[in-house]
């Protein structure tokens, strides 16, 4: 399975089609980094910024929150649940390293829930979540995972569609 396949770009933003290798953060990565390699991730993996830095939408498919929960409620598939809690009672043993989910689409808009699956180390340099959308400065990648995102774009946007739909309490 090829895991870039669908990673092309979805709208671009207000100001014309950045991507995420074009903002500040990842200019000075590449400068740290000497270029090449990263240069390779850009082109591979470039999610679209909007106006504020944060990606837009990855796909021109709308987020499929029934998808999106399948895939974080899976332990083998999102991870999420080693270390989140959430409303969702059909996991028995969630993990709370990370916050509770529960509510988190109130409290979060959804370019910061995506931001927040695509590169968690934007929002904290030292997050132990995993970036779900890049394979840049990764350490410790499991077989699977090597030389590919942990989740494909549309994967992304339904796992987002999910997490912005948790906007109550616990079922
Ligand atoms: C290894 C632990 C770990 C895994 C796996 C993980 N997270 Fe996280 N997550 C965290 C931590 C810790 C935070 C707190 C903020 C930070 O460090 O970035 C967080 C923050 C978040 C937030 C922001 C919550 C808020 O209240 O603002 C969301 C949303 C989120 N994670 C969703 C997910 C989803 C969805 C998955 C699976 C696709 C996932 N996380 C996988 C540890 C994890």
């Amino acid at each position: 399975m090829d895991s870039r396949s669908d990673s092309g770009a979805g709208p671009s933003g207000p100001t014309g089609p950045q991507t995420a290798c074009a903002g500040p953060w990842w200019r000075a990565r590449f400068i740290l980094s000497g270029g090449g390699a990263l240069a390779a991730v850009c082109l591979l993996v470039a999610a679209p910024l909007n106006a504020q830095g944060l990606p837009d939408p990855l796909t021109t498919t709308p987020g499929d929150p029934v998808r999106g929960e399948a895939i974080v409620t899976d332990p083998q598939h999102g991870l999420c649940t080693l270390c989140h809690e959430g409303p969702f009672p059909q996991v028995p043993f969630a993990g709370n390293l990370g916050p509770d989910l529960t509510g988190v689409g109130a409290r979060r808009a959804v370019p910061e829930l995506r931001q927040q699956i695509v590169d968690s180390r934007i929002g904290n340099p030292d997050t132990i979540m995993p970036p779900y959308y890049t394979t840049d400065g990764r350490e410790r990648v499991g077989a699977r995972w090597q030389g590919a995102t942990m989740l494909r774009a549309q994967e992304v946007e339904d796992v987002v569609a999910y997490l912005a739909s948790l906007t109550g309490d616990m079922p």
